[in-house]
């Protein structure tokens, strides 16, 4: 097998060393956590607070940047068959703010910012519960201790107990290192916040209970319960049906300082704007079209994608992905093992059979 050691192949070998470090770092010694410190310098786009906050608990920014680097993945699986597709958040660090989208004020913008900041929460809660870091552990305000005063045992009775992530402390860790980046007390700061806190608020409110029965076989007589994050796949769906319904901050916003962002949906001028609800993303700025290839707006445009021949109102389809400037079908041939025979024993015999497929590209 040919290995190529392409980009994605080194993303993931910096990915295992990044782990073996920060899981180890736990047990070092002061003067041995080096590389979390190298890590804290090397790391492109934190700003000097951030740092400060990487070099006060580097165990649990290590653990930040994983949960950034799951926020990445999970945008790239959300908007595959979009223009913008959140490539080009993938070679450039292991900080996506250090990226031109996160600059702007775009749906796309605010999308990530509520992704990331829910992908720290995610991973440091979950960090906490599983021991790798020195200032937290499992949730102590999950555990409650009932006993039934008179010694007997009631079907069905149930307890907080073992250990629940620790979305609390996920959370507080999120605020920390990520909210920390905004400063400067304007509008965009402000909706950088918010976004920030609507992708934690969807966390929490996907938390799951999971439960365990004691007691003699299958009587299920005290069932122990804890609390854990969710998959982050249903986190990125919600948080991606909120992309879709973003408010764009109200004009006469704009100027004035209130304490609530109030917004409208797009396309609905005359509707009036309202208070944002907690877990609504917020917008500023018009997205491009992202057609084309431009650096300033985190564009690689769509020429060469492959898109979906047939309905034009599919996402992904070929009049939507390439702009208008038409696709090709290219021929893409692939040797695969076919019409396997299995000999007694244990001898599979396979034919190798070409498989050619159309596929189509954009222009
Ligand atoms: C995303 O877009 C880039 C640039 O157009 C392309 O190279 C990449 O293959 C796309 N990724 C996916 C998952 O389609
Ligand atoms: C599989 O085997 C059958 C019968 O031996 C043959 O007709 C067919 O062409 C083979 N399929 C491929 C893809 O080679």
């Amino acid at each position: 097998m040919k290995m190529l050691f392409d980009n994605r192949m080194l993303f993931i070998i910096f990915l295992l060393l990044f782990a073996m470090v920060s899981s180890r770092d736990n047990m070092l010694p002061n003067h041995l956590k080096l590389n979390s410190a190298l890590t804290c310098r090397l790391v492109a786009g934190l700003t000097r607070d951030q740092r400060s906050v990487c070099h006060e608990l580097p165990d649990a920014a290590a653990i930040a940047f994983e949960g950034m680097q799951m926020a990445v993945k999970e945008c790239q699986h959300q908007f595959r068959w979009h223009r913008w597709n959140c490539s080009s958040l993938v070679p450039k660090s292991a900080n996506p703010h250090a990226s031109a989208i996160m600059k702007r004020g775009f749906r796309e913008s605010g999308f990530l910012y509520a992704l990331t900041a829910a992908g720290v929460a995610h991973a440091v809660a979950r960090a906490c519960a599983q021991g790798r870091l020195l200032s937290c552990g499992c949730d102590p305000l999950g555990y409650r201790a009932s006993h039934d005063p008179r010694g007997r045992a009631r079907p069905n009775k149930w307890e907080w107990s073992g250990c629940s992530h620790n979305l609390a402390y996920g959370i507080e860790f999120s605020r920390k290192f990520l909210d920390v980046r905004e400063k400067v007390d304007d509008l965009q700061s402000r909706i950088n916040v918010h976004n920030n806190n609507a992708g934690r608020s969807i966390l929490s409110s996907h938390m799951e209970v999971r439960c365990k029965c004691h007691g003699l076989s299958g009587s299920c007589q005290l069932r122990t319960c804890w609390r854990t994050t969710p998959d982050f796949r249903v986190v990125a769906s919600t948080i991606k049906r909120q992309y879709r319904k973003a408010l764009i901050v109200a004009q006469e916003e704009l100027n004035s300082g209130m304490a609530v962002l109030k917004g409208r949906p797009r396309g609905r001028r005359r509707s009036r704007a309202r208070p944002a609800p907690k877990s609504s993303l917020l917008f500023f700025e018009k997205s491009p079209s992202f057609c084309e290839v431009d650096p300033k707006t985190d564009s690689s445009g769509t020429s060469g994608r492959v898109c979906r021949v047939g309905r034009t109102s599919r996402s992904g389809s070929c009049d939507l992905l390439c702009c208008g400037r038409g696709h090709a079908l290219i021929r893409k041939s692939s040797v695969k093992p076919c019409n396997c025979t299995f000999h007694w024993c244990c001898r599979v015999d396979c034919q190798r059979c070409k498989d050619d497929k159309w596929i189509a590209i954009c222009k």
